[in-house]
C-alpha cells in the first residue's frame, strides 16, 4: 500500500459525503448562500425530488466571473473577513458547500454582480470545471444541478422516494423562510408551486408573526403566545402555542439560534418542563423560539450539515427558554385556544335527517321566510353539508303552524333560576351564570357570546392549582369528619395506602390502617368540599398500584387531584345552584392556566355572538 495525499476531486467527493447527504442538503446549502448574499426573493426548483434537477435562483449581490471561478474552489469564502471562526455572522464560512456539489453532479452556476452589466456562467462536471463563459442573467445568481449524485452511484441508489425528498425540500424551504420572513420564498415541483411565501414587510416580530401562520397555520397565528425575554445579553423571541393548541409529536418545534434553524435536544427538554403542568407527555404544543447572542457564545462549527449547535452556556439558555415559556403561560391565564371555539361551532350541524315523509324538508324552525335570509352559510363550511343545509332552511312550500317536534320536547332539566347573580357579571369574561344542563355543564352569558364551561375538569384544575399553592405555601387545608370513615379494601391495596399516609397527610387526607384489609379516614382536603370518601380512597389506591414505588405524589399532583377533584363536590352529574356557578366561574378567571385541565383540554369554550349568528345564517 502506498501513502498519498488524494486528488482533490476524490476529496470532494468524500466532503460531498458529509454535507450533501441528500437532496434536500444541497436544497440548503444553496438556500443559505443566496440568503447569504443578501437576496430578497429565491426561487427553487426540484425536479423528481431533486434527483433530475435542482436550481436556485436569487437576487441577491451575485458574483464577478473572477468570484464565480473561486466560489467553486474548496476552501474558497468570502465570509470569514478576519479568519476568525469565533465569529461567524453568515450561514456559510466553510467555502464547501458549491465544490462538493460540483463533485458529485453536473452543476452550472450563472451570475450577475449587482451593479456590473455582464453575466457570466461557468459549469462543473463531477467535479470537473469547465470554461468561464459570458451569459444573458439578470443581476443575482442561478445555481442549477443536473444529476445529483451520478458520480456516486451508491448513494445514488440511497436516495429515498422522490415524495420524501420534496417533503424534506419544503421542511428546509419553511425552517428558513420562518427566520427570513422579509424575503419571498417559492419552491416547485417542476409543475406547480408546493411553497408560496411572499414577503412580509414591517417590523420584525409582526412580520415573523405573519410568516409563522403561513407556514405553521392560521390556528397558530391565531393562538401563539408572544415570547421576549433578555437574559445575560440572550435575547429569545418568538411564539408558542397555548396549551390547548397542541399535537402528538414534537415536528412543530422550531429553534433558530442567530437566525439558523438548529435541532436541540435541549428545547425538546426544555418546553416539556415548561408545560408539564398543562399537557399530558404525549402531547406537544406547537412553537418557534428564536434565540440571539453574540457569536462567542455559540459554536456552530460542530455539525457537517451545520444542524447543531453547541452553546457555551447551555444551562443559561435553557433556563432562559423554561421561564420564559412559564412566564407567557402564566400571563396567558385561562386563555384557550380559539380552535375549540371553532371545532365546536363545526359541530353544530343542521340536522338534516329530519326531512318529512313527503320527501320535503319540514318547516323546522321555520316562519315563513326564515329560510330566505339563511342562505349564506360560513364559507368553510364542508361542501355536502352546505347543500343538505341550503336544503333544510330553504322555506317550506306550505305554512305549518305547529312546530312538528319542538312543542312536544321536554323543557330539559335546568337548574333553579332565581337566587339571582349580579347583572355586573356579563361584563365578566367568562360571564353570568345562566343555567347547568345534563348536570355537567355552566352555560353563562358574556357581553358578546356564550360561554360553555365543562364544570368537572375546571373542577380538577382549581382543585389542583389550589392544591399547588397551598403545598408551595402553608399546607393543604384539611376537614375532620364527623365520623370517620372505614373503608373496605383488599389488603394490598391498605397497605399501599398506608405506606402513603405521610403523603396523603400533606395533601390533605389522613388516614390510617384499620384492621386488615381497610383503612380509616379521619379528615379530608378541605377544598373538596362534601366529598364521597370512599370512592376518593378506592381509586387512589388503585392510582398508587399503578404508580409504583418509585414516584412520590407530589410528583404526580396532576393525577392525584384530578382523582381528589373525581369525588370533590362539583364533579359532573352534581347539580349545582347559580352562586356555586358563579362562584366557580370567578374562580375560573382568577386562577393561573385555568383554560385547560391538566391533560391540555379545554376547561370551557367560547361561541362569540358574531359566530353563532353566522351559523344560523344572520351575518
Ligand atoms: N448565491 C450566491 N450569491 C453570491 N455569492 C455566492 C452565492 N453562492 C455562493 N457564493 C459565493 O461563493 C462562495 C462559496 O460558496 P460555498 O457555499 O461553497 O461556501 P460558503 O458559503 O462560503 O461556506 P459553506 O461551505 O459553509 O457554505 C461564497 O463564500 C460566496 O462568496
Ligand atoms: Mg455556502
Amino acid at each position: 500500500m502506498a501513502l498519498r495525499v488524494l486528488p482533490t476531486n476524490l476529496v470532494n467527493r468524500i466532503a460531498a459525503g458529509e454535507v450533501i447527504e441528500r437532496p434536500a442538503a444541497a436544497l440548503k446549502e444553496l438556500i443559505e448562500n443566496a440568503l447569504d448574499a443578501g437576496a430578497l426573493r429565491v426561487d427553487a426548483v426540484l425536479r423528481e425530488g431533486g434527483r433530475t434537477l435542482m436550481s436556485v435562483t436569487d437576487d441577491g449581490c451575485g458574483m464577478t466571473a473572477e468570484e464565480l471561478v473561486l466560489a467553486v474552489e474548496r476552501h474558497a469564502t468570502s465570509k470569514l473577513p478576519d479568519d476568525d471562526l469565533a465569529h461567524i455572522a453568515y450561514f456559510g464560512f466553510r467555502g464547501e458547500a458549491l465544490p462538493s456539489i460540483g463533485a458529485v453532479s453536473r452543476m452550472t452556476l450563472t451570475s450577475r454582480a449587482r451593479g456590473s452589466s455582464e453575466a457570466w456562467s461557468l459549469a462543473v462536471e463531477a467535479g470537473a470545471k469547465g470554461r468561464i463563459q459570458p451569459a444573458a442573467h439578470p443581476p443575482g445568481t442561478r445555481v442549477e444541478v443536473r444529476d445529483l449524485f451520478f458520480a456516486t452511484p451508491a448513494r445514488l441508489k440511497f436516495m429515498k422516494a422522490e415524495r420524501s425528498e420534496l417533503q424534506a425540500a419544503v421542511d428546509v424551504v419553511n425552517r428558513l423562510a420562518m427566520a427570513h420572513p422579509s424575503v419571498g420564498f417559492t419552491l416547485s415541483d417542476g409543475e406547480r408551486a408546493v411553497v408560496r411565501l411572499s414577503a412580509v414587510q414591517g417590523d420584525l416580530l409582526d412580520a415573523r408573526r405573519g410568516r409563522l401562520g403561513a407556514i405553521m397555520g392560521r390556528e397558530f397565528a391565531d393562538n401563539a403566545l408572544k415570547i421576549d425575554a433578555l437574559r445575560e445579553g440572550v435575547r429569545l423571541s418568538g411564539h408558542a402555542a397555548v396549551p390547548t393548541l397542541n399535537r402528538a409529536t414534537a415536528h412543530h418545534q422550531y429553534l433558530f439560534v442567530n437566525g439558523r434553524p438548529v435541532r436541540d435536544k435541549l428545547l425538546a427538554g426544555a418546553v416539556r418542563g415548561a408545560y408539564q403542568d398543562f399537557l399530558a407527555r404525549d402531547r406537544h404544543p406547537m412553537l418557534a423560539l428564536f434565540l440571539e447572542l453574540e457569536p462567542e457564545l455559540v459554536d456552530v462549527n460542530v455539525h457537517p450539515a451545520k444542524a447543531e449547535v453547541r452553546f457555551r452556556d447551555a444551562g443559561l439558555v435553557r433556563g432562559l427558554i423554561v421561564s420564559a415559556l412559564k412566564h407567557a403561560l402564566a400571563e396567558a391565564g385561562h386563555r384557550a385556544s380559539t380552535t375549540v371555539a371553532s371545532a365546536a361551532l363545526g359541530a353544530f350541524r343542521p340536522m338534516t335527517h329530519i326531512a318529512s315523509h313527503s320527501g320535503r324538508p319540514t318547516a323546522g324552525f321555520g316562519a315563513p321566510g326564515y329560510g330566505s335570509q339563511a342562505t349564506t352559510l360560513p364559507r368553510n363550511f364542508p361542501r355536502g353539508l352546505a347543500e343538505a343545509a341550503a336544503q333544510y332552511f330553504a322555506p317550506a312550500p306550505e305554512r305549518t303552524d305547529h312546530l312538528p317536534g319542538i312543542a312536544a320536547a321536554p323543557a330539559g332539566k335546568v337548574a333553579e333560576v332565581g337566587e339571582g347573580v349580579g347583572e355586573d357579571r356579563v361584563a365578566y369574561p367568562l360571564g353570568a351564570p345562566r343555567a347547568q344542563l345534563h348536570e355537567t355543564y355552566i352555560v353563562a352569558q358574556t357581553a358578546d357570546g356564550i360561554v360553555i364551561v365543562d364544570q368537572h375538569a375546571a373542577h380538577e384544575r382549581l382543585v389542583y392549582e389550589r392544591m399547588k399553592r397551598a403545598l408551595d405555601t402553608a399546607g393543604v387545608a384539611r376537614q375532620a369528619l364527623l365520623i370517620p370513615d372505614v373503608v373496605e379494601l383488599d389488603p394490598g391495596a391498605a397497605e399501599r395506602l398506608a405506606a402513603r399516609a405521610r403523603e396523603l397527610a400533606e395533601l390533605g387526607l389522613v388516614l390510617e390502617p384499620f384492621g386488615e384489609g381497610a383503612v380509616v379516614v379521619r379528615e379530608v382536603p378541605a377544598l373538596l368540599g362534601a366529598c364521597d370518601v370512599q370512592g376518593l380512597v378506592r381509586d387512589l389506591a388503585d392510582e398508587l398500584s399503578e404508580l409504583g414505588q418509585a414516584l412520590s405524589l407530589k410528583e404526580k399532583l396532576g393525577d392525584v387531584c384530578g382523582t381528589m377533584a373525581c369525588h370533590g363536590s362539583v364533579r359532573a352529574g352534581r347539580r349545582l345552584s347559580l352562586a356555586e356557578m358563579d362562584a366557580l366561574l370567578r374562580e375560573m378567571e382568577v386562577t393561573p392556566h385555568a383554560g385547560q385541565c391538566n391533560h391540555g383540554r379545554p376547561t370551557y369554550v367560547e361561541l362569540k355572538l358574531a359566530d353563532i349568528e353566522k351559523l344560523f345564517g344572520r351575518r
